[in-house]
């Protein structure tokens, strides 16, 4: 060490001691916000400009490279860039060995010896993966997707990572888009409930603890409303879809204490969000209060250019840092021309100041400049990693996300014993496709199959045959999927192992690399020959449980209208096979609500249960002048909150406890639930609304409220909500959230197509 370096150390010592600094590694208490920002503050005042621009600047360190690679980008000017401390954070750089590795390099490297946050896509786990949060998002069960956050952040946290690109909370009511996978659904009171809890998941009580990582919501904002659900499209929502849809659960996000946001790759209303001062500065940083970081989407800096917005990557930087994107992810336009524009006088030094601020703030939090390595021990992350924990976490996980679209004749639960059951289609063994999409810390073949969780069930005579294959060569996570539309072979052997069978179980669906980043869809039915598969095997045996794995609502009208038994089993993660064969035996009794609206074809996207009424919602002139389509209906296939049980629950007896309130008073609704069925089971109870006239037009429905009952065969429960001021605000007219005096209608029932209505008034 030179005797400059040493002469730093001792001066950044002395300034950390003064303000309480130095604990032991390990065993500091959570320290008072005010302390961190005076530790904050004091470090800033000893860094050079380049050393600020330096901690903007977050690097993919070449061990997953999830997007097109910028011009510029070679490893060895990435580490002489990282030696010289201009190198804030890296992504996908993972292992204890590894992220040991570049962080002692910031650590003893550089002159001030900044640790780095290491971030990674832990999108649904690590290793042990969870269902896609789409998924996930299906079990409506607040606390299990809570959990399953924090498994995959105790496993990724193991592993040296600190921060990660999740949740993905873009609402979107589009199934083409391939995104639509990895987020909450349509809904923004559901999404907003999720966005929190994954967040909480991720984050736990004390972000230094040694097994919780750093959140981020993302893709700030409406990404999910991207045209013509193509990937990386324009985005135009007006004021009311905006505020009222797309970004509540951002701001969920934000008050559950989200330590950063991820900008988008689109533009939003002609200005792209990475270049959003609205988004950005005025709602986010501003309205919200937000005082974490804001990182760009990969080059999504750079790309500023290609959108038209700036005029050359200078010109991206300036836009960027003005706007208040604080951290640049593999862009390379800050740590190329950040330091020379606020020379110029072009950025104001103080926004790169309130940008490392908040960086520096979340490496306190993280406990990183207590302990650069405290998430970088071998030891642990070998007990932690894959621990039998995390699997009983992500099969509970795996059942509650499943589910029941349709069952009539009551083909499920299969009886244990005595049957003869062919199982049918090349997903039944897959034991990648389960993973999804998102998956780069986990190894291929590692999920359970469906084949494989049936085994566990001896008492039945199970013959299995895939049909023809389903893709040619081997899918990955950069090149597209090829589908097999040709060969036919396998296709007359999987007819003849169903015939004569009690139950034909067809496992079919989307491959796990048709949906997720890049997987735009114009036709969402069953891909390649498996509609082909699916009716030939119907012509000898009508007794099919169809079994659905996809990462999108599908438009499978057919098998609605011909095959009895549907199960949504999507891409359930690690422990797939056995929640599947576990439902599919009824020692899990279905429970899962659809986050999302099914089409019944591509023509009615974008379609939502939320939707507005129009001037002519009816028929009632019998005439042709009213909002439809000549060749298909207005209704979707399964509707947003469908999803049965293997029992049946009926619904009666609405009360509302006044027929008005006012403000600072509440309404109270009731209904009582009954099991009329023949199993134990769950139901997801469902309270909408409808505000009958608004300064802003109000949607026909809102989900504005849910409770998991469970009850016994034969079981009763009164199911209570409250109504407030609160349930009813949303964005008005006047550009604030309020609530508006007027009538509303109350609904409640198992789904969004609801039984019970009621109406109240707010005066
Ligand atoms: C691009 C994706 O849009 C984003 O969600 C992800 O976190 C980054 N790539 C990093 O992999």
């Amino acid at each position: 060490m030179t005797q400059y370096k040493l002469k730093i150390y001792v001066y950044i010592f002395f300034v950390l001691a003064m303000v309480g600094c130095n604990q032991e590694p390990n065993s500091t208490p959570p320290v008072a916000a005010e302390g961190i920002d005076a530790k904050v503050d004091s470090l800033l005042s000893i860094m050079t400009l380049d050393e600020k621009v330096g901690q903007m600047n977050l690097y993919n360190g070449f061990w997953e490279v999830t997007g097109p690679a910028p011009q510029g980008g070679n490893a060895a000017e990435k580490y002489e860039h990282l030696r010289k401390g201009w190198v804030g954070a890296m992504l996908s750089v993972r292992g204890v060995e590894n992220v040991k590795a570049v962080q002692k390099i910031a650590v003893e490297e550089t002159r001030l010896g900044i640790p780095l946050i290491i971030g990674f896509d832990v999108i649904h786990g690590y290793k042990t993966l969870s269902p896609i949060p789409l998924a996930e998002s299906a079990s409506w069960d607040l606390e299990a997707i809570r959990k399953s956050a924090s498994v995959a952040a105790s496993e990724a946290a193991a592993a040296g990572i600190s921060w990660t690109f999740a949740p993905m909370v873009d609402i979107s009511r589009d199934a083409r888009w391939g995104r639509v996978m990895e987020g909450g659904g349509e809904d923004p009171y559901l999404g907003s409930l999720i966005a929190a809890a994954r967040v909480k998941g991720f984050q736990g009580d004390d972000l230094a603890a040694t097994n919780t990582i750093a959140a981020t919501a993302k893709h700030f904002a409406a990404y999910g409303f991207s045209e013509s659900g193509r990937d990386y499209n324009t985005v135009d929502v007006g004021t009311s879809t905006l505020h009222n849809i797309a970004l509540p659960p951002f701001k969920a996000a934000a008050d559950a204490g989200v330590k950063s946001f991820m900008n988008a790759f689109n533009e939003l209303n002609g200005i792209p969000s990475t270049g959003n001062t609205y988004l950005q500065r005025d709602i986010l940083k501003g309205d919200w209060g937000f005082e974490g970081f804001v990182v760009s989407d990969w080059a999504s800096m750079a790309e500023m250019v290609m959108h038209g917005h700036a005029k050359d990557s200078t010109h991206a930087a300036e836009r960027s840092a003005i706007a208040g994107s604080d951290m640049d992810m593999e862009s390379y336009v800050y740590v190329k021309h950040l330091v020379k524009l606020v020379q110029d006088g072009k950025v104001d030094e103080a926004l790169v100041d309130d940008a490392v601020r908040r960086i520096l703030k979340v490496k306190y939090e993280l406990g990183l400049f207590d302990d650069p390595y405290r998430y970088c021990d071998e030891e642990r992350e070998k007990q932690v990693t894959g621990a039998k924990e995390h699997h009983d976490a992500v099969l509970d996980m795996a059942k509650k996300s499943i589910v029941l679209l349709k069952n009539e004749g009551d083909l499920l639960p299969l009886k244990k014993e005595g049957m003869k059951i062919a199982v049918i289609g090349a997903l039944a063994e897959d034991k990648t496709s389960p993973l999804g999409s998102w998956r780069i810390a986990s190894d291929d073949e590692t999920a359970v199959s469906v084949m494989e969780g049936l085994s566990a069930y001896t008492g039945n005579k199970v013959t299995y045959s895939k049909g023809p294959e389903f893709t040619k060569g081997s899918p990955h996570f950069i090149q597209e999927v090829e589908v097999n539309e040709t060969d036919r072979s396998g296709l007359k052997k999987a007819v003849r192992a169903a015939r004569g069978k009690d139950v034909v179980v067809m496992v079919l669906g989307e491959h796990g690399f048709q949906s997720g980043e890049a997987r735009s869809r114009t036709e969402i039915g069953l891909p390649g020959l498996q509609q082909e598969l699916l009716e030939a095997v119907y012509k000898v045996n009508k007794n099919i449980v169809l079994v659905l794995m996809n990462g999108r609502p599908l438009t499978i009208n057919w098998a609605d209208a011909n095959v009895p038994t549907i199960l949504e089993a999507w891409q359930l993660g690690t422990q797939s096979g056995n929640a599947i064969a576990q439902v599919l035996y009824g020692d899990y009794n279905p429970s899962g609500k659809l986050p999302m609206t099914f089409p019944k074809s591509v023509g009615q996207i974008p379609i939502y249960y939320n939707h507005k009424n129009t001037g002519r919602p009816t028929n009632s002139q019998n005439n042709v002048f009213w909002s439809h389509y000549i060749d298909e209906s207005n209704d979707p296939l399964y509707v947003f909150g469908h999803g049965l049980s293997y029992t049946k629950f009926d619904y009666s007896n609405l009360q509302l406890s006044a027929n008005s309130f006012a403000a600072g008073g509440s309404v109270e609704v009731s209904c009582t639930l009954t099991n009329s069925g023949q199993y134990t089971g769950k139901e997801v109870v469902q309270l909408y609304i409808r505000d009958l006239a608004g300064s802003v037009t109000r949607p026909v429905k809102e989900l504005k409220g849910f409770k998991m009952v469970e009850l016994k065969p034969g079981e009763s429960k009164q199911v209570t909500f409250t109504i407030d001021e609160k349930t009813i605000q949303f964005y008005t007219a006047n550009n604030r959230w309020e609530a508006e005096t007027g009538d509303f209608k109350v609904f409640v029932g198992g789904s969004s197509r609801t039984s019970l209505e009621g109406s109240f008034s707010f005066e």
